[in-house]
């Protein structure tokens, strides 16, 4: 005879629609609750196919968050999103910082997988792609999240670097600037080469030459960018203005303006990229490129569950949210000399 969620339901002690909410990880169910489900269903052999994988996989009601600097304002925004999304569908998330740090990263990945989340969203600290082909081939559901593989058949969410970075030299062009200096987050990411890419393609449709001295290499930090501010204010003859690699690094550079006795914008115009809360906070405003933060978090973590619970079982898919230019009050129109 046909088992039916009816014979789950009255084995559990519970009623159909908690089954359902169960069987299809979706609306709150208590951990407890949800085991006696899982066990009722696979006792009686209750296994639509649809949901087959998740039963085998016994489903625990939780994924890992991985990200390389939870201190970095975007991390808080993008976790938001994924916790939107989770807790609709009744998840839980575990958040893991790995500082930046490779050995810690894999570390987290290994806790992770003790805990026996049902799929990880993950910001590598680098491109590599060894711990998500790791995943992968386990069976065990990632997205990954402002970063992009190459040639890995993994979910990815970004925004458009390349024309983010376009986007915001163009404004500085725009605004009659030609001495562009580019303060540049993490080489090993690709996030911070595509905005490379993205700065250098603006100067050249605009015929502005490009100086290797123009661009300095740091982190995705404050600190990095009144390092690398520095750095750039020092050249000769100075750039008149600088596309940082993203917001805190454009806080940094103007923190150097400022001890260096130069005035933002007056003297130098500056643009980050995310468009973190302190953008609109600070004065002058940050002008800067906005990413939809926790839009992106939310739609990683959708991505995700549709993968934990088998509605789709393709290839690796991209989303790629376009960039928007957020005109504040860190620049402005250069005068010609002379
Ligand atoms: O991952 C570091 C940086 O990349 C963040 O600040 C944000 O810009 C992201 O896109």
């Amino acid at each position: 005879m046909k088992v039916t969620i009816r014979d789950v339901a009255r084995r559990a002690g519970v009623g159909v629609a908690t089954v359902s909410r169960v069987l299809n990880g979706t609306g709150y169910v208590k951990a407890e609750t949800r085991e006696r489900v899982l066990a009722a269903a696979a006792e009686l052999g209750y296994v639509p196919s649809q949901l087959a994988r998740g039963l085998v996989r016994r489903l625990s009601g939780t994924v890992g968050l991985v990200v390389p600097d939870i201190t970095n304002p975007f991390f808080p925004l993008i976790t938001r999103g994924v916790e939107d999304a989770a807790s609709e569908a009744g998840y839980t998330v575990f958040l893991c910082n790995t500082d930046n740090d490779p050995v810690l990263e894999a570390q987290d990945v290994r806790k992770l997988r003790e805990h026996r989340v049902d799929g990880i969203i993950f910001v590598g600290t680098t491109e590599r792609r060894e711990l998500v082909d790791q995943l992968l081939a386990d069976d065990i559901p990632v997205v990954v999240m402002d970063r992009q593989l190459e040639h890995a058949d993994v979910d990815t969410v970004t925004v458009d670097n390349v024309a983010g970075a376009q986007a915001a030299c163009r404004h500085l062009i725009e605004l009659g600037h030609r001495r562009i200096a580019h303060a540049a987050g993490h080489q090993s990411t690709r996030t911070g080469q595509d905005r490379c890419q993205g700065y250098r393609m603006a100067l050249e449709e605009a015929d502005i030459p490009y100086d290797p001295a123009c661009v300095t290499w740091g982190d995705f930090t404050f600190e990095s960018g009144f390092r690398v501010g520095q750095v750039l204010l020092g050249l000769s003859p100075r750039p008149t203005a600088v596309f940082a690699g993203n917001d805190l690094i454009a806080l940094g550079v103007i923190r150097a303006a400022e001890e260096a006795g130069l005035s933002v914008p007056d003297d130098l115009s500056v643009v980050g990229f995310d468009n973190i809360q302190m953008a609109a906070l600070v004065r002058p405003g940050l002008t800067t490129v906005r990413q939809p933060a926790r839009e992106m978090g939310r739609l990683a973590m959708t991505m995700l569950l549709e993968r934990i619970r088998g509605e789709f079982s393709g290839p690796g898919r991209r989303h790629v949210y376009p960039p928007e230019l957020i005109v504040r009050g860190t620049t402005r129109r250069r005068e010609p000399l002379g």
